[in-house]
């Protein structure tokens, strides 16, 4: 069958390694409902312009609702020989409209339908994903909010630093998240603009509405003014869009990354500071005792293909002469399994740490499980408010650095004991400074040192539950 839509020129049909070669049904047909939103556009508005007939419009119409019909049903039958999804939906769309169908094609290029398709694809993809972000931020809030007066050892260089509130802690991924909430909006703007009417690569000679396009596309800004490609050559080879999206989407891997590094490790059983639920974890053929971590190891280990399908994508696009190339066609697999991941992992650590809604009882159950214990007694080993006593010593009239030095002294002869400072007698403290008072064993609790640090953004309960409120507000649906 002459199935392609250039035949007449060729003198050999296609060989099947070629063909197989050179198809992408078999991972674009995820953008059918895109090329059909997008052809029912382009067909209105040549309707609109008297380049078609309204008859035509209307048996395009009747033509994509089919078609929709039968690709949700399964029943399409999608085909190699066709190459892509558009040609595949076109000859479809010809076989129930007749020559309606061929006309679709007038003033237009598989060069800016693709384009179009892709934008208006990762859109969609962009906004699930936006949700998902908040989904996250909110069970990240949730334990902090349970969290606040429970202490951990803060770190620098993996060694014990200066004591943290828990829910300090976890909110500073909400941070994270939050980024990249703004970077996923940020490149939705640039997403959101149409190729169409940029055809192959010159523009077309037909008198396309395009702003009229890209306005039934709702691609418009927040103006309402329609967003459309401003060169064709551009238009039809742009694909920083997708790069943006992937950069925006290995920084979310980032994140959830440093995350799972810290799960994996409060789980070790020498450090026991949280539990996940047993449906995250699994078990070992042969160590019966086990239950590993893999989900947060996974998550871990997908960053790395999340940022190989960034570099994948900029090195696809360095060697490209404008417009259209082939090339392009490998954009797809990447940008795809970039959002099957993003998505999957996202879902997945917003229900490990914040838990899953009991339909009987309303209530979140079995997210993360904190053993405030285990965090106090490691906060205790490693001298960490050996800074506060620094400052008290300052207060006291001491430059800091000479603060810094007596308290090093105070360390040493706490170390040679195996104790904390906390338990050196005043006596003993007040050999190393003698403004030193009762009052410093309160500077050296753990809950001291936390409430001193009330700065902005400081680990201070007060200051975490100021920080909780502006999240809630902030992640709040208005
Ligand atoms: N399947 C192609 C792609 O993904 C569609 C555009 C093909 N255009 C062309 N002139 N071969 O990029």
């Amino acid at each position: 069958s002459k199935a392609q839509a250039w035949s007449a020129l060729f003198s050999e049909p296609m060989s099947e390694l070629v063909k197989r070669y050179t198809a992408s049904v078999f991972f674009d047909q995820r953008l059918w409902r895109a090329d059909i939103a997008a052809s029912l556009a382009h067909a209105e508005m040549l309707a609109a312009q008297g380049i078609i007939s309204q008859e035509d419009r209307a048996a395009i119409e009747r033509g994509m609702a089919t078609i929709t019909r039968e690709i949700e049903a399964g029943q399409f039958q999608w085909q190699l020989d066709l190459e892509d999804v558009h040609l595949n939906i076109e000859a479809r769309l010809t076989q129930l409209a007749g020559d309606a169908g061929k006309r679709l094609h007038t003033g237009r290029s598989r060069n800016d339908q693709v384009a179009t398709d892709v934008r208006l694809w990762l859109r969609g993809e962009i906004d699930l994903i936006t949700g998902l972000l908040r989904e996250l931020q909110l069970a990240l809030v949730e334990v902090a909010e349970r969290n606040v007066e429970v202490i951990l050892p803060g770190f620098t260089h993996l060694q014990v630093a200066q004591p943290v509130s828990f829910a300090h802690h976890l909110l500073a991924y909400v941070e994270m998240f939050a980024r990249d909430g703004q970077r996923m909006l940020d490149v939705r703007r640039r997403v959101n603009v149409l190729p169409l009417g940029s055809a192959a690569l010159a523009g077309t000679t037909y008198p396309l509405d395009r702003e009229r396009v890209a306005t039934t596309l709702g691609m418009v800004d927040e103006q309402g003014q329609a967003c459309v490609c401003q060169n064709s050559l551009d238009g039809v080879s742009d694909r920083d869009f997708a790069i943006e999206f992937s950069a925006a989407a290995s920084l979310v891997m980032l994140h959830v990354s440093r995350l799972s590094e810290e799960l994996v490790l409060w789980m070790n059983q020498s450090v026991g500071f949280i539990r996940i639920a047993d449906r995250f974890t699994t078990g070992s053929s042969i160590m019966p005792q086990k239950k590993n971590p893999d989900v947060p190891e996974l998550a871990r280990g997908k960053t790395g293909r999340v940022v190989g399908h960034l570099m994948g994508l900029i090195t696809l696009m360095k060697g490209q002469p404008l417009a259209y190339n082939k090339d392009n066609q490998e954009d797809k697999e990447p940008l795809f399994d970039t959002v099957d991941t993003l998505k999957d992992t996202l879902r997945i650590f917003a229900e490990m740490i914040g838990g899953q809604v009991n339909p009987a009882t309303g209530a979140k159950e079995g997210g993360i499980s904190v053993n405030a214990q285990a965090m106090r007694a490691a906060a205790m080993k490693g001298y960490a408010t050996a800074t506060d006593l620094a400052d008290y010593l300052v207060k006291k009239g001491l430059p800091f650095r000479d603060a810094h030095e007596t308290v090093a002294h105070a360390v040493k002869a706490a170390q040679a004991q195996g104790v904390d400072l906390s338990a050196l007698p005043l006596a003993t403290l007040q050999g190393f400074h003698a403004g030193i008072e009762a009052d410093v064993f309160e500077v050296l609790s753990l809950e001291g040192s936390l409430r001193a640090r009330q700065t902005l953004g400081g680990t201070a309960p007060v200051q975490v539950r100021r920080q909780i409120a502006r999240h809630r507000e902030r992640l709040a649906v208005h």
